[in-house]
């Protein structure tokens, strides 16, 4: 479906279900870390991109204060007034927009009712930020329908701060952060403590491709405060602010120190910081050998050291490094199955991504879903 065909399906059911044509749309991409696991909330770097699927809010204003928000893609919908926002009933998807709204309105902006209906093409829960997403097109929808505007960075913190606080999700910032930011046609060099970025060019000729396991793991809320709560202590036990602030020299020094299963998260998040910048200077240049010897090193320390791989990423890895035209590969978002991404020779891609299904499929039972992606405007009005 193309995105006029996209429009006009949106259109069509928006006026079924409202009796009206929209008035607004907004869009805001889901994203991918080509490096750098779980150190957006060590206050380090992450390398990532936007890609181009997103998630579209068409909508009219209201003059009641109210709220109608559905979906094209999930079940259920809700209801709900400006003037006392709850939680859902059912804690559904409608908790990331009444959980923007929260935050915007403690934050003074002045928010407007309306009718919405929300189309997505980011895959729910396979770590390509589809929860950003909808919270970053939310917020552009009520700057829209408001007439104010809003600095991207705050409004990746406010969504970050919905889903914190609202929703009880303790993420970093790396989600919003680019799915409000993200630049179409390039990577971001993303410094998660001084919430800035640079671009960093992808060689061209080379291909990001989404490798989804299709295997969902239902503890991950769990784990990933745990692996969080160990990177805190261990930035305690060494005496900073965050691991951001060790190097590689100081912290093998002090290393053995610390309890066992600390020094390994912490070890990890260290070296993932100094891959980030390194892959963000190879990038550019391409060089095969660097590039996949830094991804094969990020996916050794997130199976070893952080431990956030489960046997189906294993079994990725593998069909995807023996795929014709890869370059390297490596996990994304929180692990525990999910999406990986490959970069591979993009004239090439088609044959890879046969072989990875093939492969993945004869190993694990699960049908993968493989395909390219490039890097697209965060969000805004569409
Ligand atoms: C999830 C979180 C992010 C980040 C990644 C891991 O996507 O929402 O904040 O921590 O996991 O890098």
């Amino acid at each position: 479906m193309n995105p006029e065909q996209r429009k006009e399906m949106v259109m069509d059911a928006f006026v079924a279900a409202f009796g009206g044509p929209p008035s607004v749309w907004s869009r805001a991409p889901g994203r991918v870390d080509l490096m750098g696991s779980h150190t957006d909330y060590n206050q380090g770097y992450v390398l990532t991109m936007t890609i181009d699927r997103d998630t579209w809010i068409a909508a009219r204003p209201r003059t009641d204060r109210q709220v109608v928000i559905r979906s094209l893609n999930a079940d259920g919908g809700g209801v709900f007034s400006l003037d006392a926002i709850a939680h859902d009933a059912h804690a559904s998807w409608t908790d990331y927009v009444r959980g923007v709204a929260t935050v915007l309105g403690d934050a003074g902006f002045a928010l407007t009712g309306f009718e919405g209906l929300v189309h997505s093409t980011v895959p729910f829960g396979s770590g390509l930020s589809s929860s950003a997403a909808l919270e970053m097109a939310t917020a552009t929808l009520f700057s829209l329908l408001g007439g104010w505007e809003i600095d991207p960075v705050e409004m990746a913190l406010l969504g970050q701060r919905a889903e914190n606080q609202f929703v009880g999700v303790n993420c970093g910032i790396l989600d919003q952060y680019s799915s409000a930011l993200g630049k179409e046609g390039t990577a971001l060099l993303l410094d998660c403590r001084h919430l800035s970025s640079r671009t960093a060019a992808i060689a061209p000729g080379l291909q990001p491709v989404i490798c989804d396991t299709h295997y969902k793991r239902a503890l991950t809320g769990s784990e990933y405060g745990e692996r969080r709560a160990q990177c805190e202590e261990g930035a305690r036990l060494l005496g900073v602010t965050a691991l951001r602030d060790v190097s590689l020299e100081q912290f093998a020094a002090r290393e053995a120190a610390l309890p066992p299963v600390v020094a390994r998260r912490c070890r990890f998040i260290i070296e993932e910081n100094q891959r980030v910048l390194d892959l963000a200077a190879a990038l550019p240049g391409g060089d095969p050998a660097r590039l996949s010897g830094l991804m094969a090193a990020s996916f050794a320390g997130a199976r070893d050291l952080y431990e956030i791989a489960v046997p189906e990423m294993e079994a990725m890895m593998e069909a995807m490094l023996t795929g014709p035209g890869v370059i390297g590969a490596r996990q994304a978002g929180a692990g525990f199955g999910g999406c990986m991404v490959a970069l591979v020779a993009a004239d090439q891609v088609d044959a890879f991504a046969g072989h990875v299904q093939n492969h993945y499929l004869a190993a694990t039972g699960l049908q993968p879903r493989v395909y390219p992606v490039q890097a697209a405007q965060g969000a805004g009005p569409l």
